[in-house]
């Protein structure tokens, strides 16, 4: 297993051909030209761009994959996208769970595992999401829904090769708050040692930070024990912040 930090860039539902087209290039080059970068970064566009973006990267160590996929490999699923589908497509990652999809559309951690099973059986790697509300955290109920969340959303099927965890507590994605560094620690051991119990070799499992992180926050964070790398939103829109993101976690 590879000790390398693990930088994914959540695009969301941002941007056309040419500006992803452009912002994968530069990536792609600055990535190569550091050789060994000591980092493994992987870039998920909205869907109709992942084709544009996998050529773009093609030759790059840079890898690309989806934000959802379907529980089913195919089917009367009308505007769904397979994880076979995304597979196909060269991506080596899929997004399940993600606090946008938990929230706009009513996605149980029952349905994430079976995503996150569906993404295993397609042979990507799943990023399972989980994090807390505002609301939840003042209640003093963050820890307790964030383990109900880890171990309903993680299915049989997870491997710490196969499996990584995005700890983004709802409140800080997009709002420029970002979880103290005592919260961080407290909530990936937390994980860590959860997770261990339900997955083999758990110590190895990735775990990632999501929630405004920037240039100028990431290398705190990612140097933060349990921390294995980062979501990025926003800050993965721009090239320049997102390689300065990905850099942070080296040295
Ligand atoms: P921001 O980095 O924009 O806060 O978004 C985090 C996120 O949701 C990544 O999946």
């Amino acid at each position: 297993m590879s000790v390398a930090k693990l930088i994914v860039g959540n695009w969301k539902m941002n941007g056309l051909l040419d500006d992803s087209r452009a912002r994968a290039r530069t990536l792609g080059s600055a990535v190569s030209a550091l050789k060994d970068s000591g980092f493994d970064m992987v870039l998920c566009p909205p869907a109709t761009m992942i084709n544009a973006v996998a050529d773009v990267l093609a030759g790059s160590p840079v890898r690309h994959g989806g934000q959802d996929c379907h529980t089913e490999a195919s089917g009367a699923f009308t505007g769904n996208i397979s994880a076979g589908m995304l597979k196909d497509l060269g991506c080596t990652h899929v997004i399940v769970g993600h606090s946008e999809r938990r929230q706009h559309h009513a996605e149980t951690s029952a349905l994430v595992a079976a995503k996150a099973a569906a993404a295993h059986a397609a042979g990507l790697i799943a990023i399972v999401c989980i994090g807390e509300t505002d609301a939840e955290r003042s209640e003093g109920r963050a820890d307790a829904v964030v383990s109900a969340q880890l171990a309903e959303s993680l299915p049989p099927s997870a491997t710490a090769e196969n499996t990584a965890i995005a700890y983004e507590p709802v409140w800080a994605i997009g709002t420029g708050k970002t979880a103290s560094a005592d919260d961080i620690k407290h909530m990936h051991a937390l994980i860590r040692t959860k997770a261990s119990e339900k997955v083999k070799n758990g110590a190895w499992l990735k775990l990632l930070y999501g929630g405004s992180v920037k240039a100028g926050n990431a290398g705190e964070i990612l140097h933060l024990p349990n921390v294995d790398g980062v979501l990025v939103g926003g800050a993965s829109l721009a090239a320049e912040d997102f390689l300065s993101i990905a850099k942070a976690s080296v040295g």
